[in-house]
C-alpha cells in the first residue's frame, strides 16, 4: 500500500462530534498519504480517541465526511472495516485464552480458515516476541506483552492500515523501543499507521508527518522541525544563584503573561517561553536585576517539541 502517487489513506472533513453537551470534535480536517506514519498528537481530552473511534467506524460523527482507504466510513463501514487494524486499547483480548488462541480467534472473526489463522498468529508470535509465550494464558502476560499481543493481534487481517491509540502509554522504555521497532518495520513492509501519542519526543523520532489535535480541532500539521519553526517562539532559560525561585517567578509574573513562566524549584531553573526571544530575554534580566534577584546563567534557545507543542495548545481557555 506504499503510494508514491500520493494517493490518502485518511481523508476527513469537518468531522463535529459531541457527547451531550461536550464538543469532543469540533470540525476536524485531516489527511493522510498512503504508506505513511503518521502522529495525532494532543493533550489528555483533545479529542484523539473520539476521531480515532470514528475513523475505525467504532462511532458515528454528527457531521462531516470521512474516507478510509477510498471507502466511506458512513456507507461502506464494512468495507472500511477489512482493510484496517486497530489497536491500543486490548478490546479484543481474552484474558483467560492463551496468547496464540487469542489470535486465532481474532483471524477467524475476521473470515480466515482455521488452517490461514493458525498459520498467521503463529507468525505473528513469533515476529513480536511472543512465540515462547503463546501457549500461555493472556493474564500472565506482562504489559509490554499484552501491548504486543494486541498489535499481533490488529494485524491478523494484514490491514493497509494500522490505527493505533496511545500504543506506547504506560510502558517502560524497553518495551517502548521495541515497540517502537515493530512499528518502523510494518510502514518499511508499506502498512500505512496513524498513532496518537502525547509522547512529543517519541512523534519527533519516528513520524513523517504529525497533526496537532487540541479541543477538537486539528490546529497545525507538519514535521515536527516545521512545527516547532512555526510556533515562532523561543525560550529564554534562566539559572538562578540562589534558592529561591518562588521569589523569582513572583518577580517576573507581575511583569509577564502569567503562564510564560515555569519554575523547576529543585535545579533553580526558570523557562520563559516567548515569541519575542531577545526582548523578554532583556526584560526578564532587567526585573531580576531591579528585584535583587541573583542569576548564575541567562541564555536564549530553540524550544524543544514539548515547548513548541504547549505554545501552539495553550488556547485561551487555557
Ligand atoms: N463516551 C463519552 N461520553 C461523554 N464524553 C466523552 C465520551 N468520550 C469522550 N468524551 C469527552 O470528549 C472529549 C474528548 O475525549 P477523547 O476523544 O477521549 O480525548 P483524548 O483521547 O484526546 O484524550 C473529552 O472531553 C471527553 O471527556
Ligand atoms: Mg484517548
Amino acid at each position: 500500500m506504499a503510494d508514491s502517487a500520493g494517493n490518502l489513506a485518511i481523508e476527513a472533513s469537518g468531522v463535529v462530534k459531541s457527547f451531550g453537551t461536550v464538543q469532543a470534535l469540533r470540525g476536524v480536517d485531516l489527511a493522510i498519504r498512503a504508506g505513511a506514519l503518521a502522529a495525532l498528537l494532543g493533550p489528555n481530552g483533545a479529542g484523539k480517541t473520539t476521531l480515532v473511534r470514528i475513523l475505525a467506524t467504532l462511532l458515528r460523527p454528527d457531521a462531516g465526511t470521512v474516507r478510509v482507504l477510498g471507502r466511506d466510513v458512513a456507507t461502506r463501514p464494512y468495507a472500511v472495516r477489512s482493510v484496517i487494524g486497530l489497536t491500543g486499547q486490548y478490546a479484543g483480548l481474552d484474558e483467560a485464552l492463551r496468547g496464540r488462541d487469542n489470535l486465532i480467534l481474532i483471524g477467524r472473526l475476521a473470515g480466515l480458515g482455521r488452517r490461514e489463522a493458525r498459520r498467521r498468529a503463529t507468525g505473528l508470535a513469533e515476529r513480536f516476541g511472543l512465540a515462547a509465550a503463546a501457549g500461555r494464558p493472556v493474564r500472565t502476560y506482562s504489559g509490554g506483552m499484552r501491548r504486543r499481543l494486541d498489535l499481533a493481534a490488529s494485524l491478523m487481517n494484514r490491514p493497509a492500515l494500522l490505527i493505533l491509540d496511545e500504543p506506547t502509554a504506560g510502558l517502560d522504555p524497553g518495551s517502548r523501543a521495541e515497540l517502537w521497532s515493530a512499528l518502523r518495520e510494518l510502514r518499511d513492509a508499506g502498512t500505512t499507521m496513524l498513532l496518537t501519542t502525547q509522547y512529543l519526543e517519541e512523534a519527533d523520532r519516528f513520524a513523517d508527518a504529525v497533526h496537532v489535535l487540541d479541543h477538537g480541532l486539528v490546529i497545525a500539521t507538519g514535521t515536527a522541525a516545521e512545527l516547532k519553526a512555526r510556533t515562532g517562539a523561543q525560550v529564554v532559560d534562566v539559572l538562578l544563584a540562589g534558592r529561591d525561585a518562588a521569589a523569582a517567578r513572583a518577580s517576573l509574573a507581575a511583569r509577564l503573561a502569567p503562564g510564560d513562566v515555569r519554575v523547576d524549584e529543585a535545579s533553580r531553573r526558570l523557562v520563559i517561553v516567548a515569541r519575542d526571544g531577545l526582548g523578554t530575554l532583556l526584560t526578564v534580566a532587567r526585573v531580576l536585576q531591579q528585584d535583587g534577584i541573583a542569576v548564575a546563567d541567562v541564555s536564549l534557545r530553540q524550544p524543544s517539541l514539548d515547548e513548541a507543542f504547549l505554545a501552539l495548545t495553550a488556547g485561551p481557555e487555557r
